[in-house]
């Protein structure tokens, strides 16, 4: 698999396919005289149980799901890249001497070996190096372990959907990707991008300008979504509308408020720590922004609750920040909208296949 490859011209384009648990997604952007244009994308909601935190249940379903979008957005497309993340993705930081070439691998690689949680044997390993200190002549460097059983089970859907996966990313490096795509990085904050989705929460901690750490906390709109069916005797159907489209015409504001507070709680909870051992790793008082993304940054209240829940300012990403999309070639979906849902696709959309 391949990690890290930023953005570089004159590569050939992929199909960005997100294959997550509520919604599969798809995205391909071309590179115009060094501007970035949205050429094709599109959206597909899942039935709940299709995939449960990222871990296909009903293959034919999610099959007939990415045939079907990609027959929708981008029919000559073949060539895909996807992204995991879940339990069966362990992400790793460590520092070790700089060295280049073969022999910088074989010492990540061994390095990795003997970090790893998995058996060696079970995973297949990749690495990212992510900075090199010229002064104290140390790298920092990302490994990502992917057990095989999972990875073999992503990449079979794409292929029996009649697609060839060409490029494995890990969640957080596409949402990196996507922030540093459309944003400046002030080297004097710390930020935490959070991309929330159904059942995945990505945390990325930037300090220094750089990329920092990585956490994936399992949970996300998905206790909403139980929460409504719960408390209102919501459908799944009616459930999933709500979610997406809000409250209005379907429940009271105030005791949506109070089922969103319950049902938040979980991740609440997960999100303060993941910030509490980032700030005591770093020894820093505070974090200046969370980037929230994923399509639990549409959910109504939701963004307002966590910004009082964690008391630390969020600003709302939009990944098409500095993308070109002529909205006329897309009339079926609201852009603007749905923008903060699109992070991890926009981020490995914006990877090119040597
Ligand atoms: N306009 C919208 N379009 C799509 N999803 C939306 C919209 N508004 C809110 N949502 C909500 O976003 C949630 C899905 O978020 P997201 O698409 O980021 O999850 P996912 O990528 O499918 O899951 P995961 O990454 O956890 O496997 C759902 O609860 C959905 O209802
Ligand atoms: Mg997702």
């Amino acid at each position: 698999m391949g990690i890290g490859k930023p953005f570089a011209r004159k590569e050939k384009p992929v199909l960005a396919l997100d294959i997550g648990s509520n919604t599969v997604k798809v995205m391909r952007l071309q590179d115009r005289s060094g501007s970035l244009v949205l050429k094709a994308v599109g959206l597909k909601e899942l039935p709940p149980e299709a995939i449960i935190a990222r871990e296909i249940q009903d293959r034919e379903t999610v099959i007939f799901a990415i045939q079907g979008l990609v027959e929708e957005s981008d029919p000559k497309a073949r060539e895909v890249a996807i992204s995991v993340s879940g339990s069966s993705v362990i992400t790793d930081e460590l520092v070790m001497d700089r060295k280049s070439g073969p022999e910088a691998e074989q010492a990540i690689l061994f390095e990795a070996e003997q970090r790893s949680p998995f058996d060696v044997e079970d995973v297949t390993l990749d690495y990212h190096i992510i900075n090199v200190d010229q002064e104290t002549e140390k790298m920092q460097v990302l490994l990502v372990a992917v057990r095989n059983q999972f990875l073999q089970s992503q990449l079979d859907v794409v292929s029996d959907a009649g697609l060839e996966p060409v490029l494995v990313d890990a969640d957080s490096l596409a949402i990196l990707n996507c922030y540093e795509l459309n944003y400046e990085i002030d080297p004097t904050k710390v930020i935490a991008l959070v991309n929330l989705g159904f059942d995945i929460t990505n945390v990325t901690f930037i300090k220094d300008g750089l990329y920092h750490s990585t956490r994936d906390l399992v949970g996300g709109a998905r206790s909403i979504y139980e929460a409504l069916r719960g408390d209102f005797q919501l459908s799944s159907e009616k459930a999933l509308e709500v979610l997406r489209g809000g409250v209005e015409g379907n429940l009271e504001p105030d005791t949506y408020k109070a089922t969103l507070g319950g049902a938040a709680e979980e991740i609440c909870k997960n999100l303060d720590m993941a910030l509490f051992y980032f700030k005591n790793s770093t020894k820093l008082e505070d974090i200046d922004q969370i980037m929230l993304s994923g399509g639990g940054a549409l959910i109504q209240f939701l963004p307002e609750l966590l910004q009082t829940k964690l008391s630390v300012p969020i600003e709302t990403m939009n990944p098409l920040r500095n993308i070109e999309c002529d909205r006329a070639l897309f009339p079926d979906l609201d852009l603007e909208k749905i923008a903060p849902a699109l992070a991890l696709v926009v981020g490995l959309a914006s990877r090119r296949i040597k």
